[in-house]
């Protein structure tokens, strides 16, 4: 176990972050009581947030990014996990203030991970990754509270993104009525074979808006924040549900109470973070009832050689899916 493997680190020098493909040993991951082989790990926003020393998401370096990971348990000191047992790991601060995935082993706190529910393949479970379980999340807490496919169609924002693919390929599969919104016009054809049933183009965030337009939407799953979930709130259908989880286009949320007292919509706020009796439950639905269907077409498979590439077009807004790393290449 002493042999050296790669690990994609970010260091800090004077501020500045620089991103490197190193050659470490196990004794210098962060510790841990389990070790993975790590399978495949991907990009989310927050990765490329971090890789950038943006929003002071890494604060200790060097840190090995990564907040999601699948592989295979190499070594445990906890007897809830043996040799051979293979794994899921996102959240509990993986790749933010602990060594994270995007490296050929981990190790991380028997308490963090999870079994691969049965029928998915390591492959499947880190495609899904934190975004799909957002997804998964997302529809939980909006069926509890009363979102049905017979409610009406639910909008879904930054409709290209890791959260969103996953989200439309659910929904549809649910036998909702997707209306996915994109900032990319060529990808029309990609969202509707995913599901959607119509494609509309972002808002202007310099759009303004009367506290009550038209009501359109049951639901809403919502990647954006800033303007964006600022307009949603403004044309929900009465009794309408908003998942909000996102802020790839800005933090704030300027709005009123009239569509809350008038409409009685509701806005839920989604933390993927949550305590493992939940993950346990959400997972078991993604890997049964929500299963996503597209899911060879909604990942693109890369080497760790590629991953700064993925990481500054996924800052930029410009990848689509989900970017999955084989950490075998
Ligand atoms: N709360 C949680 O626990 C949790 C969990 C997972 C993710 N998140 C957050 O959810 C968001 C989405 O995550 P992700 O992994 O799906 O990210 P992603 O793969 O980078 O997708 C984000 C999508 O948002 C759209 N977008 C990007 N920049 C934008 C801008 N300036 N204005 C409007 N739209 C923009 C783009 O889609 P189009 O080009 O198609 O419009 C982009 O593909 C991120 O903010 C992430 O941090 C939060």
């Amino acid at each position: 176990m002493n042999a050296p493997f790669k690990a994609f680190r970010l260091h800090s020098l004077d501020g500045a972050v620089t991103r490197k493909i190193e050659s470490i040993q196990l004794d210098s991951l962060s510790p841990g009581n389990v070790i993975i082989k790590v399978a495949y790990s991907s990009i989310n926003y927050k990765d490329a947030l971090a890789s950038k020393g943006l929003n002071n998401i890494v604060r200790e370096w060097p840190r090995i990014s990564g907040i999601d990971l699948t592989g295979i348990v190499v070594e445990s000191l906890d007897s809830r996990f043996s040799p051979g047992d293979q794994v899921l790991v996102n959240g509990y601060g993986l790749g933010v203030d602990h060594d994270g995935g995007h490296a050929q082993y981990a190790r991380v706190n028997a308490d963090w991970a999870m079994k691969i529910p049965q029928g998915l393949t390591l492959l499947d479970a880190a495609t899904i990754g934190v975004a799909g379980y957002t997804a998964g999340l997302s529809l939980d807490l909006m069926e509890l509270n009363g979102l049905n496919p017979i409610s009406g169609p639910i909008l879904v924002t930054g409709a290209t993104g890791g959260v969103a693919t996953i989200a439309i390929d659910m929904l549809s599969k649910r036998g909702y009525q997707v209306t996915a919104m994109s900032g990319k016009p060529n990808e029309v054809e990609y969202l509707k074979n995913l599901g959607a049933t119509e494609v509309i183009a972002r808002i202007s965030s310099e759009s303004k808006f009367k506290p009550l337009e038209k009501a359109q939407w049951a639901g809403a799953i919502d990647s954006v924040g800033g303007s964006i979930l600022s307009w949603i709130t403004r044309v929900m259908q009465p009794g309408g549900v908003i998942a909000a989880f996102g802020n790839a286009g800005g933090a704030e949320l300027e709005t009123t109470v009239i569509p809350f007292i008038l409409r009685g919509i509701r806005l839920i706020g989604i933390n993927a973070n949550s305590p493992m009796n939940i993950r346990e439950k959400v997972w078991k639905k993604i890997a049964n009832e929500y299963r996503p269907t597209h899911l060879k077409e909604i990942a693109s498979i890369i080497g760790i050689e590629e991953l700064s590439h993925y990481l500054d077009l996924t800052l930029a807004g410009k990848s689509k899916g989900r970017i999955v790393i084989d950490m075998s290449r």
